[in-house]
């Protein structure tokens, strides 16, 4: 054991280091290294690296002095010598850059509007690579004798390739405590006992992963898909960066993602990315973007496009299969002044804009569908209420027609597969599959909406086990479910709808709420068409509107009324914007008119619920599913599928291209 003086004194180091408000994420001192300690690495994958020296001119750590324009950096593989990262790397030494940053050191810091000043000296060796596998030490020394350390692992993992193809389902937000409100909707039980199992209870594989982020617990999926893709933990809003001080969201240090490193590797191999939100969120951008702002929605479709420019580690040849929402970040825009449904077609894209042409496109050329403007809208209101699709103006050509043959998750995947395989039936694909609006819904504290997300999630999870056994695939596949982070929800008993409503008191409505014994059993899966009721196959809810409904909800929200009811006429808008804007968002009374008020627990400026800290699950199905098992990290997904794909590459010359 270490002695308990030295154990306390680095506790409070890092205690005063890490901030809810930091100077910079990832950085423990004056002196900054990215990749950070503890930094984990695919032998062979693509990094930059910077480095950067901190002059704090006022605040709490004002210092007295120039900035360093002499620090040394140098890299030790573990029991080796130490040589400069100029001469490790076999590249130049690059050259100094300066700028300076603000940043509040706290809540009562910003009220008065006193930010601190820090002047920086930085570095960046871009594009470089360790082969090896083992510990390295890569220390930075600056003010002349002031160090900071990097820890960093390159994990030793066979190379021998397992698995021809894997699909990554992602559900975005999505949380056991979700599967298990989904399941009860969805499947009818008898005296305690389901008479069917959903998609993903059917796995052979059951893991659990922990989404905290680098720099602080609660993640955003630009964060934690990086850390999905790429095997690196970063900053919330980044992606396939690391976060340094400077204001241009390009040039922080870049990491290679899962389908550079396979594309790189596999010259030949498919790429497809399948997602319900606009194409240019965080999930699907993760596997093109690097910026450290998610924001920067016309760097995400050209990097689609033609990769990072200017950029020379990969030759991008950009997805065999994009298909999702967003029309409005490929139109011409000010935003995005490129025409980009021009440009894919001249690169030999078919382009389809609704679900019929989706279905005809021919499987064996590249595809881009983008089906309408905005995010794709939700399963209940494409399948149940579909009056809510009607005057929403969102065709993907920009024409303001309305967007009304829409394919949802199941149909884009299985067009996706279908392209992939025919294209790629030797080298095999990388596929991920986003059911990205169980989180949106989950934001606007519509349950209804993102558990039906979830079911079609299930759905397509179903149908993609299907459709890879009448392929003759689904041997060579890895299959992996996950989320990339949770929401606080749980279910805690039923809601007498009709005695609620007909309450005028809001702490007499509260009545309706009936927990333990009288939650009773689900009334979603009685009534509707008797079809639906034991059929193995597809499952979703019998009805949406009973008069028993779920008690559900979740931890952290804005000021809002809840009727626990369905909402038919459209998703929910829990809060507006008060009158008196300083006044931030209050509850919107037509959004739930027989409801009771619930006042918010989250500062006046969140017009949503926000994400939590809860580990998510890992379903996982196929070749080296056994690696899916038991407790880890969300970087560990990285590994696992790199490995199962043969991704490392243990030397420089070897194996790769
Ligand atoms: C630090 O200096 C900047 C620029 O002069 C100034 O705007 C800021 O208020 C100062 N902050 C503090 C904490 O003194
Ligand atoms: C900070 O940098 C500015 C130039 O950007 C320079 O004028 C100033 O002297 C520097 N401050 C310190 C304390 O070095
Ligand atoms: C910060 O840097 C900018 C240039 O990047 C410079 O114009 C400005 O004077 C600097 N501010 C301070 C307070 O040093
Ligand atoms: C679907 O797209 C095709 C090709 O753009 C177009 O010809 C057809 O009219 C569209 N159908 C609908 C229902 O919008
Ligand atoms: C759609 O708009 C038309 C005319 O603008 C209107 O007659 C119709 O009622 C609207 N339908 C819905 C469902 O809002
Ligand atoms: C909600 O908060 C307001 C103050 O902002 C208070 O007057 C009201 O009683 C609260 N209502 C409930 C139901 O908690
Ligand atoms: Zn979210």
């Amino acid at each position: 054991m270490r002695p308990l003086s030295i154990f306390a004194t680095a506790w409070t180091l890092s205690f005063a280091a890490a901030q809810t408000f930091q100077r910079l994420g990832g950085c423990p001192d004056l002196g900054c290294v990215f990749p950070p300690d503890q930094a984990d690495f695919l032998p062979g994958q693509y990094f930059d690296i910077r480095l950067e020296v901190h002059s704090p001119v006022n605040g709490s750590e004002a210092r007295v002095g120039e900035p360093d324009s002499d620090f040394k950096f140098t890299i030790a593989k573990k029991g080796g010598h130490s040589v400069s990262a100029a001469k490790y790397f076999k590249v130049e030494e690059p050259e100094l850059e300066r700028w300076n940053f603000t940043w509040y050191e706290d809540l009562f810091a910003q009220d008065a509007n006193q930010p601190s000043l820090v002047n920086v000296t930085a570095k960046a060796y871009r594009r470089v690579a360790l082969y090896e596998p083992g510990e390295y030490e890569a220390t930075l020394t600056y003010y002349g004798h002031k160090k900071t350390v990097a820890n960093w692992l390159v994990r030793d993992m066979p190379t021998k390739r397992r698995a021809k193809n894997v699909i990554l389902f992602v559900g975005d937000g999505m949380t056991t405590n979700m599967i298990t409100a989904a399941r009860l909707m969805a499947h009818r039980s008898i005296n305690g006992k389901y008479m069917t199992k959903m998609a993903l209870d059917k796995f052979p594989i059951l893991g659990h992963q922990m989404t905290h982020s680098m720099d602080s617990f609660i993640t955003d999926s630009a964060n934690s898909a990086t850390a999905l893709y790429s095997g690196h933990k970063t900053t919330v809003n980044a992606l396939n960066v690391y976060v340094d001080s400077s204001s241009d969201p390009f040039d922080d240090p870049k990491f290679e993602n899962i389908v550079e490193v396979f594309r790189r590797r596999n010259p030949d191999g498919g790429v497809g990315i399948v997602s319900t939100a606009f194409l240019a969120d965080a999930t699907p951008a993760g596997l093109a973007a690097h910026t450290s702002d998610r924001g920067e929605y016309d760097h995400v479709i050209s990097a689609y496009y033609e990769g990072l420019k200017d950029y020379e580690w990969t030759d991008w040849k950009g997805p065999d299969v994009l298909l999702g929402a967003g029309a409005e970040n490929f139109l011409k825009s000010e935003d995005a002044p490129r025409a980009y449904y021009d440009l894919f077609s001249e690169k030999g894209y078919n382009v389809a804009w609704n679900n019929t042409a989706l279905e005809n496109a021919p499987n064996d050329e590249k595809l881009l569908g983008v089906f309408q403007t905005s995010n794709l809208e939700t399963w209940l209101d494409r399948n149940v209420y579909q009056s809510n699709l009607l005057n929403q103006s969102n065709y993907p050509d920009g024409s303001g027609r309305d967007a009304d043959d829409l394919p949802g998750l199941k149909d884009m995947t299985l067009k996706a597969i279908d392209v992939l395989h025919e294209r790629h039936s030797d080298d095999g694909f990388f596929l991920m599959s986003e059911a990205a609006s169980i989180d949106k819904q989950m934001h606007t504290l519509d349950y209804d909406r993102s558990l039906g997300e979830l079911l079609e999630l299930d759905d397509t999870v179903r149908a993609t086990i299907e459709k890879l056994e009448s392929l003759g695939e689904l041997e060579e596949t890895l299959i992996v479910v996950t989320a990339d982070h949770g929401h606080g929800f749980d279910v805690t008993g039923s809601v007498d709808t009709d005695y609620l409503d007909a309450q005028d008191d809001d702490r007499d409505k509260r009545n309706a709420v009936g927990y333990y014994q009288n939650s009773g059993l689900s009334q979603y899966t009685v009534g509707g068409p008797k079809s639906l009721r034991y059929s193995e196959g597809v499952h979703f809810p019998a009805r949406w509107d009973p008069r028993y409904t779920l008690h559900a909800g979740v931890v952290a929200f804005p000021d809002h009324r809840e009727n626990y009811q369905v909402h038919s006429e459209g998703p929910r808008t829990p809060a507006v914007a008060a009158k008196d804007k300083k006044n931030g968002y209050y509850v919107n009374y037509k959004d739930a008119v027989t409801g009771f008020l619930i006042n918010g627990t989250l500062p006046v400026s969140a017009d949503q619920g926000v994400h939590s800290l809860t580990d998510v699950p890992v379903f996982a199905k196929g070749p080296c599913q056994e690696l899916f098992g038991g407790v880890y990290n969300s970087i560990d997904v990285f590994f696992h599928m790199a490995e199962c794909l043969g991704l490392a590459q243990t030397s420089k010359g070897h194996g790769g291209k």
